[in-house]
């Protein structure tokens, strides 16, 4: 994936939107419209220590995640982004689809640095996401927060 050339299209498809809701639904979508093997992708915002199942395209998800829990709750507290190779190994993994194999979540912060919640994206095809999709979708994220 030429996630440089994503960037550029996520940045003409945002351009100069300001409303959260649209700007996370068409990410959600261009992620889904143009990576190969996903299965869901989407976003969980922080609210009151929980995060909160936000725009996404895919199956119905869990709708709250205690901020620390399953990976993406620990995704938001380590601000870092974690990926699974194997969901089943990864201790605390919250099954939404009980198909889903790997996965990826990325911290999401908006332009004021304020970390606000996390970017989730999931696959039936273990191991999906390489160290290259990481660095990839890490910059859709920085390109993201500059929108919200
Ligand atoms: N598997 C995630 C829950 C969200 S769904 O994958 C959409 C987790 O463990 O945090």
């Amino acid at each position: 994936m030429d996630y440089k050339k994503l960037v550029q299209q996520l940045i003409f498809l945002l351009e100069r939107e300001t409303n959260q809701v649209a700007i996370l639904a068409n990410t959600a979508a261009l992620l889904m419209m143009q990576l190969e093997d996903v299965s869901w992708a989407g976003f969980y915002l922080e609210k009151e220590r929980e995060l909160i199942l936000g725009p996404f395209q895919g199956k119905p998800a869990s709708i709250h995640i205690p901020v620390g829990k399953g990976v993406c709750g620990t995704a938001f507290v380590t601000r870092k982004t974690v990926r699974v190779p194997d969901v089943h190994a990864f201790p605390g993994h919250i099954a939404c689809d009980s198909e889903s194999a790997s996965e990826i979540v990325i911290p999401l912060s908006n332009r004021s640095g304020k970390l606000i919640g996390v970017m989730d994206l999931d696959s039936k095809k273990p191991d999906r996401f390489s160290e290259d999709d990481q660095a990839g979708l890490e910059m859709i994220a920085a390109a993201l927060r500059e929108f919200l």
